[in-house]
């Protein structure tokens, strides 16, 4: 092995390959912390550079696992001290912004904030938008289909990924670049490496689909009676905002409660005590904004009893600290030693059911849990964080959840993929017809299984 770091070592120079000790601190991942392990973290420049990188860890077969910004929740980065790390942060030129075709072309490292930024720039926006925006990384929100605050309006990272370039396991660089919009030339090439979470190629840059940026915003923290009127709120408001409502967030009381207590970094905007709270963000279009649409809104729900109390901001500032509610997890982290953490998708009229059922099972066996419950509620995803339960007790806590949500016919990971950590679930909602096909593809493209082994599926199951 020594061997093989030493001819790594020379592709990528002597600072861009660290081992051993110069791993201390360098973090793992977000959700789980500790101390990256791996053979090596080694750091390319160029497409080139990582293909040469996968010539020789084929021929070696050397595993290799890419790294993004490590805040996915599914251990779909995780690396043990046998694999080598890839990290693509020094590859993160943003080129400029193509006007005409409203695209723009980065490099898999590129941070996602400043792609947001740099379309900004030109009076475009780029749509994607999640909380671990100066973090992650355009290459794991490719690899993991990320999806995030705005997918209600702008879709998920599938939409909007318009061209990929990728280095396959035995180092040939796939580019599947256009950028059009329209193409229909056969299988689609670039949407084979989507969500693939690393497990099919190394995403090296990507064409990125952009949309016009509103010429105003809104964003308002509502306190809702019950779960039908939340619903009610979202139909209305979808209709109401001719396609500007981009963001519908919900807060169970339990979550609202906790992330704006003492603990958090958040404080408490509104007293009023209610089972649900929902963030929304609305865009207006155009030279003449309505900029009394979203009050008066608001004005005729509470009218209908369907929201009891609320708030529009009326700053950036005040903006940001009504979404920190929902996007700060500081007084998780802080408090429990380890969340379990759920990502799934199913009916928006089903979620309170599956939700209060889940609250049951979890305190029938682990009386001490807590669940607490928010999500994207107008992309039909919610997330748990369940905490105070034995780390040990994680796969029956998994096997609750996932049994469960067979009732309804969800999916077991909305947006944060399959990783190892959903892995033996995936028959729950993968048919074994589609995982033949999946392992077809892995076996033809990687045929010694040195890319991301042993996530998303085992090749022998
Ligand atoms: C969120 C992450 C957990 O929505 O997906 O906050
Ligand atoms: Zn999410």
């Amino acid at each position: 092995m020594p061997e093989l770091l030493d001819q790594i070592r020379a592709i990528v120079g002597e600072k861009n390959i660290l081992s051993g000790d110069q791993l201390s601190g360098r973090s793992a991942g977000y959700w789980r912390g500790g101390d990256l392990q791996a053979l090596a973290l080694v750091r390319p420049a160029t497409t080139e550079e990582v293909s040469r990188i996968l010539v020789l860890c084929n021929e070696a077969s050397q595993s290799v696992v890419a790294v993004g910004g490590a805040t996915g929740l599914a251990e779909a980065h995780q690396t043990d001290e046998t694999e080598i790390a890839l990290s693509l942060e020094r590859m993160t030129a943003i080129e400029p912004v193509d006007i005409g075709s409203r695209t723009i072309t980065v490099e898999a490292g590129a941070i996602l904030q400043n792609v947001q930024e740099a379309a900004a720039e030109e009076n475009l926006m780029f749509g994607l938008d999640l909380g671990a925006r100066a973090s992650c990384t355009i290459g794991g929100t490719i690899a993991t289909n990320a999806g995030g605050n705005r997918v209600i309006r702008y879709g998920m990272m599938r939409d909007l990924t318009l061209g990929v370039e990728a280095v396959l396991a035995d180092g040939t660089i796939v580019s599947s670049m256009s950028g059009f919009l329209k193409n229909n030339t056969g299988y689609d090439i670039r949407q084979m490496f989507v969500g693939a979470e690393g497990t099919l190629g190394v995403i090296t840059k990507a064409v990125l689909r952009l949309h016009e940026a509103p010429s105003s915003m809104g964003t308002a923290l509502l306190c809702i009676p019950s779960w039908d009127a939340l619903l009610k709120v979202l139909r209305k408001l979808d209709r109401a905002m001719g396609g500007g409502l981009v963001a519908f967030e919900a807060l169970w009381r339990d979550f609202y409660e906790f992330n704006t207590s003492e603990h958090a970094e958040a404080d408490k905007p509104l007293e009023t005590e209610t089972d649900y709270y929902v963030i929304l963000e609305t865009f207006e279009f155009g030279d003449d904004p309505d900029s009394s649409r979203l009050e008066d809104l608001l004005g005729t729900l509470i009218e209908d009893e369907l929201v009891i109390d609320g708030l529009i901001t009326k700053s950036e500032d005040e903006r940001r600290r009504i979404w920190d509610i929902r996007e700060s997890f500081e007084a998780e982290t802080k408090l429990y030693d380890g969340s379990m953490s759920y990502d799934i998708s199913l009916p928006q009229s089903d979620m309170e059911n599956y939700t209060n059922r889940l609250k049951q099972a979890i305190a029938i066996r682990w009386p001490d849990g807590i669940v607490y419950t928010y999500g994207h509620v107008g992309d039909g995803n919610l997330h748990y964080s369940i905490v105070n339960i034995d780390w040990n007790a994680h796969e029956a806590v998994d096997g609750v959840v996932y049994e469960l949500l067979k009732d309804y016919g969800g999916s077991i990971s909305a947006e944060h993929g399959i990783g190892l950590e959903k892995k033996q679930w995936l028959g729950i909602s993968r048919s074994e017809a589609e995982m033949n096909i999946m392992r077809g593809i892995k076996k033809t493209l990687d045929p010694k299984g040195i890319l991301n082994p042993g996530k998303l599926f085992d090749m022998n199951d």
